[in-house]
């Protein structure tokens, strides 16, 4: 899969469908970016480094050299010696000086894919995928660079990150480091981003691609609701199913920029790395940086074929543990039911009716810990509050258990309030600028977790709750966004890496959790889903998606959401209307559908609901244990997209072995004197004939089409009356 022309002086990285080229030139031994799109025979198409035209290569044109550095396509720039674009790598010396440049030093091209040094990455045997680590150097600063690749043999996927050394005697600092880039030529490229705030989190957005440069970016200390760590450029032509798409998503839950910028030149630099704002990382001699990793998808055949290559990776490639490949228990989470007015006795209570209607476990969201009956106070005192849990943890697990449910329980693990035990006794433990009043979110803290004290007591409190009961789950949370950097511990020449640091001790402690832990099934929570990246997905397998669980906005939440992730990852609840968010009514059913497309779970207060509602638990429960495993395992296809057409929504599931499939429709606004519509389906076997099933559909007799018909003629759904109306379709082979 990864071959090298030694006398070319060309690396080649194949993966089934695509190529992957890079090039060094001249005597300098630059690295230049040769090809990256369909696959190809030959291994030679070096002429695209453009050597041989004017500004020549500094080796026949030393006059012009600036100018070929502002044009060569260089497969990690370095900045300030006279590339004008945005580069991938900043550096400040002893001395203060800025620039620095790269040249080819050696490479090892190995079977399988190393770790990255206390960041999560995606992972494969030897057998699954091969790894390039180019090594280059700047022998002025004394800086080596090493840029690895790894192919997957099962996916369309090609993985990128960096790792800077400090080969030489002095300290330098680092004061930008990408990841992966990428220079091209433009071809009229659209920009596909996904935008959001709190409640309404990873929109899609399209828009063109024009001169200059164009990013999104984080600098909350988190991926955040508001841009994620996501872009793909594709052309203007591309569709669900045809046209070509570059794409990028960081394994990484903190500061990011994902950028492209078109030059004088017409051509496109995509970068994608750490967010330079307030970041310095000081390298000792002999000290090494590694950043994180960008997942590089191209495609020829449209946004679905990008999807499941993503969804393909994080599947088998990133997500681990016990519940990897698992049906995960159907959840009821008390934080919609009571907020933080709950006791013993009223869980049990929801806990005994839950359990009647099919549903196998209890989540204790937030209040149960200190003083904690409003959000104002006690996140750091993680002792259970006995005046709401009586008689302590381990008996109100137990009664959970005997009644035949699995408990699971909430932490905010990462935070400190100002009003709390702990706040008094470590006021130096919260991220924090000396003398001036921290900024308040939530009325909360941030905990300096790059302090190892901190970070170890606060895990022996979170692990001492875990011991003492039998809980199988937990929700960690994390409620505010990061401000006023400053660590208490870091000299002044390192409080630049304090950002990264915390993110690297969020990592450590989730490791260290799931590691003690391994049976423990954890969801990952940011105020709904402004963490939901490829790095915490590392550690737990699902992430909660939003706090707005309301059927019509989930419908762009999850869709959004599913172009990278699979649906497996997606957390995704039943709450009560009218909804806490958005006041809007939905029918219950619609609700049940909606939610079954993610980790399908119940945010209500069970007691309470329309008993017209209820009745539909234990048929939504059956329909969960009926097609989980589709949904699941299967392959995802967008057949519409309601925030493209503004009226009805789509999309579709196929077993591996293509005898199975589920369509779910969603009307979102009932439209008069209009019946029916036909889809196309998706992934089908053109020559099987399917058992086509409208599972709410009682009277019906079973249609029987062929795959063929089906993708290419189309599914005839009748229109529901009314609005927010959704409906299932499941086919089965019978051939
Ligand atoms: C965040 C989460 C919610 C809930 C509350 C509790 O907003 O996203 O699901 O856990 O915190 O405070």
């Amino acid at each position: 899969m990864i071959t090298y022309n030694e006398q070319k002086r060309i690396f080649k990285l194949d993966t089934a469908n695509t190529t992957y080229m890079i090039g060094i030139i001249d005597s300098e031994s630059f690295i230049g970016h040769i090809y990256y799109g369909k696959r190809l025979k030959e291994a030679d198409a070096s002429y695209l480094l453009r050597t041989e035209e004017p500004p020549f290569v500094p080796s026949k044109n030393n006059r012009e050299r600036c100018a070929f550095y502002d044009c060569f396509p260089f497969e990690y720039p370095v900045g300030g010696m006279g590339d004008y674009r945005e580069s991938c790598l900043s550096i400040r010396t002893a001395g203060g000086h800025a620039g620095a440049m790269l040249s080819y030093v050696f490479h090892e091209i190995m079977p399988g894919k190393p770790r990255l040094e206390g960041l999560p990455a995606t992972f494969g045997t030897e057998e699954e995928c091969e790894t390039l680590k180019l090594v280059c150097e700047d022998k002025y600063v004394g800086m080596q660079v090493e840029l690895i690749y790894t192919t997957f043999h099962d996916t369309d996927v090609i993985t990128r990150s960096a790792r800077i050394i400090n080969a030489g005697q002095e300290p330098f600092y680092l004061t930008k480091v990408y990841s992966a880039c990428i220079d091209m030529d433009n071809r009229d490229f659209d920009m596909i981003s996904l935008h959001g705030s709190w409640a309404r989190e990873r929109h899609i957005q399209r828009k063109t691609l024009g001169y200059g440069i164009q990013n999104v970016s984080s600098f909350r200390g988190e991926s955040s609701h508001q841009d994620h760590p996501f872009l793909a450029l594709v052309g203007k032509n591309t569709t669900q199913e045809h046209g070509e798409v570059y794409a990028m998503n960081f394994v990484y839950s903190g500061n990011f920029r994902a950028q492209a910028e078109v030059s004088q030149f017409d051509h496109v630099r995509m970068s994608m790395g750490i967010h330079p704002e307030n970041f310095c990382w000081k390298l000792e001699s002999g000290e090494s940086f590694q950043a994180p990793e960008v997942v590089m998808v191209y495609t020829d055949k449209g946004l679905d074929a990008m999807t499941g290559a993503f969804h393909k990776l994080y599947k088998k490639h990133l997500i681990r543990g016990k519940y990897k490949d698992k049906k995960r228990p159907i959840l009821i989470n008390n934080w919609e039911a009571t907020y933080f007015d709950f006791n013993s006795e009223k869980l049990l209570a929801i806990a005994k009716e839950a359990s009647g209607l099919g549903i196998e476990m209890l989540v204790m969201d937030d209040g149960w810990f200190g003083k904690r009956n409003n959000d104002d106070c006690a996140l750091g005192d993680w002792q259970v509050n006995e005046d709401k849990i009586n008689g302590g943890l381990k008996k109100l697990v137990d009664e959970v258990n005997k009644i035949g449910m699995k408990f699971g329980i909430w932490f905010e693990p990462e935070m400190i309030s100002p009003d709390s035990e702990l706040y008094r006794q470590h006021p130096d433990w919260a991220i924090a600028i000396p003398g001036r009043p921290i900024t308040e979110s939530r009325q909360q803290y941030v905990l300096d977790l790059s302090r190892k004290e901190v970070m170890d007591h606060v895990y022996n409190m979170v692990a001492s709750v875990l011991k003492s009961a039998n809980i199988e789950y937990v929700k960690w949370d994390m409620n505010r966004q990061l401000s006023d950097l400053g660590s208490a511990c870091l000299p002044a020449d390192r409080q630049g890496e304090l950002y990264h640091r915390y993110v690297l001790a969020v990592y450590e402690m989730q490791e260290r959790l799931i590691h003690d832990f391994p049976d423990l099934l954890l969801e990952n929570c940011s105020g709904g889903g402004a963490r939901f990246d490829p790095g915490m997905l590392y550690f737990s397998p699902q992430i909660w998606c939003s706090d707005d669980t309301d059927a019509k906005e989930r419908l762009e939440i999850q869709e959004g959401t599913a172009l990278l992730y699979p649906l497996s990852t997606m957390g995704a609840h039943v709450s009560d209307c009218p909804n806490h968010i958005t006041g809007r009514m939905t029918p219950f059913e619609t609700r049940g559908i909606v939610a079954l497309a993610g980790t399908f779970g119940y945010e209500l207060d069970v007691t309470k609901i329309l008993e017209e509602d209820k009745k539909q638990i234990p048929e939504q429960v059956a329909m969960y244990h009926k097609y989980n495993d589709l949904i699941r395992e299967g392959d995802y296809y967008r057949i519409a997209s309601y925030s493209a057409n503004h009226r009805f929504d789509c999309w579709q599931l196929v077993s591996e072995d293509k005898k199975e499939s589920l369509v779910t429709y969603v009307q979102v606004l009932g439209s008069p004197n209009f019946k029916s519509r036909c889809i196309l389906l998706k992934g089908l076997d053109e020559d099987l004939h399917y058992e086509v099933d409208f599972v709410q559909n009682t009277e019906a007799e079973f249609k029987i089409y062929s795959g063929d018909t089906l993708m290419k003629a189309g599914l005839l759904i009748q229109n529901p009356s009314g609005d927010f109306q959704a409906r299932l379709v499941h086919l089965t082979a019978v051939d």
